[in-house]
């Protein structure tokens, strides 16, 4: 997009023009009575509260019937945070239809691939092809941007919210004649679309338009090059929804930028694509506290989230400060972790830090959620908390605007993610997760930070480039790597690579047929190895004990490539787990299992090192590290006390004083430094 209302400096600015960075959260108003509002006020300018996303699920309270507007409980409360000096990220509402519009129009409910429609009673009941949902929430985003778009607290418009949380595709008629609108375009004829599916497969070939359905139930696999198509046509039909709004929006307003809340690693929904509609991206966090790597699940989609929007700064726009309601077993966030993962998000990029939602509901299915102002009220340690990070926060302005910086290039494309998890593949165990977090978790503790790149995206700000499990690659994407390499990049492929085009056909010639030259090796049978068990790997970079691998491996012949890492088999002989082939002059690898933690932790540390990518901090013992804008970020995650050493003494942000070289970072701690104070005092 060429003409963002906003691309570098601070995102959010105060009346005096001075940047600073987010601290607050959802703010439901129309939850309470008027009197409540008025405590509200006083106890966000206690907490430090600066911004709060407004009206998100509001669209009955602001709308009875078609045109009947009821503006006067919005007016009062934007005018009421304002005197406080409390800014806005003002939703356009439209997330939850109210129920007039279902009964006026009940072909606005979407529909399951069984056929079952879905009732109203919750929210995101429409089908995102619906005409009439679609005019009934442009007409309300129009009215709400006429009325608001010179509020002096508006800062950001917020559009829907979490596009696809819940009802990500629709499998209605509606849904199927806008399915096959969409093929249209892209395809042009119905032969088209018929080589494209491979339709002379199992008898599936389609002699009319008619005949062709969303992917409804089926007696067996249904085709999966149609499945593919159906989860691009539901990621753009959703996103049309957004940009019908976006455009109502821009009709008044060019300058507030408009972003919506995405999900981190959600799947259906093509965030490298949508982010081209945002001038912000924003995203909802609610790692498990029941995980132990809870923080390793929210510093990559805080990396994604960045990476979405070209590594401009962007914005967590949702967090539970504590328990969440909707998992069958809701644990609290231990003491202090509501802080560290709030500047965690600082840290990789984030313009503040904000929350679901400021004051706990009294009634509904999110009453045991957990918000800033909790049901006990004041006299809490979670209060305390959240006044004592508003203070730090305020504190942190100066880091407004600035970014973070990555020489680790991860590559990442949904489509690959959609084709990839497809059923009738070798193992239906390997889902893209399950590769990506783990070389994620290595770099992390190597104290590595990535950004996630497009395939086909430049490849050359990167001095090592990753493809986790990158299955479905298409022509010129997959050019463009081995062109990398041999200008000289460095390059570490995973199994299952470079196996499709982009309509799910497989690239013939030996596995993975784009990249054999530049790998220095074919790749002849897939292994995939059952759950539970594992293989062993040796060879001088595992040391004597040698390691393991899971998941996955395959049978490779070499064609040039060197092997660093080989399996010991019992049928095979000794066979290739992990290769080095030099080209021009750039080095490829390949890893054709998932390895044990240690074993990836070496790999991923050999490549950084030949790659000469240089990490945050040289002995991140277990700690997180990360530099933004000069600041680095020091995040102990853990239950034990850590032991840095800087290397020299450095000025500490949020105690005001000089530590170091060595110091030690206490449990769920987070110390924050910096060569000097700002403003240099
Ligand atoms: C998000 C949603 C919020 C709230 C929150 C609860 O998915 O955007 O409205 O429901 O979850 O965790
Ligand atoms: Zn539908």
């Amino acid at each position: 997009m060429s003409t963002r209302a906003w691309s570098e400096g601070p995102l959010f600015r105060d009346s005096d023009g001075i940047g600073f960075l987010a601290y607050g959260g959802d703010y439901n108003p129309e939850q309470w009575p008027e009197d409540v509002w008025l405590q509200d006020v006083e106890l966000m300018k206690l907490a430090g509260v600066n911004l709060v996303t407004v009206g998100v699920f509001s669209w009955s309270k602001l709308q009875s019937g078609p045109g009947d507007y009821n503006f006067g409980w919005l007016d009062r409360i934007l005018d009421l945070l304002h005197s406080a000096g409390i800014m806005v990220d003002l939703a356009t509402a439209t997330a939850s239809p109210p129920a007039w519009l279902v009964e006026a129009h009940p072909e606005i409910l979407p529909m399951t691939e069984f056929g079952t429609k879905l009732s109203f009673g919750s929210r995101q009941h429409y089908c995102p092809s619906s005409p009439q949902y679609r005019a009934a929430a442009a007409e309300l985003a129009a009215a709400v941007a006429n009325r608001y778009h010179n509020h002096p607290a508006l800062r950001l418009w917020h559009i829907g919210n979490e596009y696809g949380c819940h009802v990500s595709a629709c499998y209605c008629d509606i849904s199927a004649s806008s399915f096959r609108n969409w093929l249209r375009k892209r395809y042009g004829t119905l032969e088209a679309v018929n080589s494209a599916w491979g339709t002379d497969f199992w008898s599936q070939r389609y002699t009319s338009w008619a005949q062709i359905n969303p992917p409804r139930s089926t007696p067996t696999f249904n085709n999966p090059s149609l499945k593919l198509d159906f989860a691009r046509f539901s990621s753009d039909e959703l996103l049309d929804c957004l940009l019908i709004e976006r455009a109502e929006i821009r009709r008044v307003d060019q300058s507030v930028p408009i972003t919506t809340n995405f999900m981190g690693l959600f799947r259906p929904i093509d965030a490298f694509k949508w982010a081209e509609a945002l001038d912000v991206t924003s995203y909802d966090s609610y790692p498990d506290p029941a995980d132990d790597e809870a923080h390793i699940v929210s510093a990559l989609a805080s990396d994604l989230t960045r990476s979405l929007g070209g590594g401009r700064p962007w914005l967590l726009m949702e967090q539970a400060p504590s328990a969440v309601n909707w998992r069958s077993i809701n644990l609290s966030r231990a003491p202090g972790q509501y802080r560290a993962l709030s500047l965690q998000a600082i840290a990789r990029g984030s313009e503040g830090a904000l929350c679901f939602q400021w004051r706990a509901s009294r009634s509904g299915s999110e009453k045991f959620h957990s918000a800033m102002l909790p049901h006990v009220g004041t006299e809490s340690r979670l209060w305390n908390e959240v006044v004592s990070l508003g203070k730090e926060i305020a504190d942190l302005a100066d880091i407004a605007g600035s970014t973070v910086s990555s020489s680790v290039g991860i590559l990442f494309d949904w489509e690959n993610w959609w084709a990839l998890e497809m059923e009738s593949h070798p193992s239906s165990d390997l889902r893209l997760v399950e590769v990506l977090l783990p070389i994620y978790r290595g770099l992390f503790e190597l104290g590595v930070t990535v950004d996630f790149v497009h395939p086909g995206q430049d490849l050359n700000p990167y001095r090592l480039i990753i493809a986790p499990a990158l299955y479905l690659i298409g022509d010129s994407p997959a050019a463009s790597l081995a062109t990398y390499v041999k200008a000289g990049g460095n390059v570490l492929v995973t199994f299952f690579s470079g196996i499709v085009d982009d309509e799910d056909h497989i690239r013939l010639g030996g596995y993975p047929a784009p990249w054999t030259e530049t790998l220095g090796l074919v790749v002849e049978e897939f292994l995939p190895i059952p759950s539970g068990a594992t293989v062993t790997m040796s060879g001088d970079l595992l040391g004597p004990l040698g390691g393991t691998g899971r998941l996955w491996s395959e049978e490779i012949r070499l064609k040039g490539a060197t092997v660093l890492l080989s399996y010991l088999d019992e049928w095979r002989g000794d066979r290739p787990a992990l290769t080095e082939h030099h080209i021009c002059d750039g080095t490829a690898w390949y890893l054709s299992t998932l390895p044990d933690r240690e074993s990836m932790r070496a790999i991923l540390q050999m490549v950084c090192e030949t790659s000469d990518v240089t990490p945050a901090l040289a002995e991140p013992n277990g700690v997180e590290v990360v530099i933004r804008g000069g600041n680095l970020f020091l995040i102990n995650h853990t239950k034990i006390p850590r032991r840095i050493d800087l290397g020299v003494p450095f000025f500490d942000r949020l105690g005001n004083t000089m530590v170091g070289p060595v110091l030690e970072v206490a449990p769920m701690d987070v110390l924050i430094v910096a060569a000097a104070a700002p403003g240099g005092v």
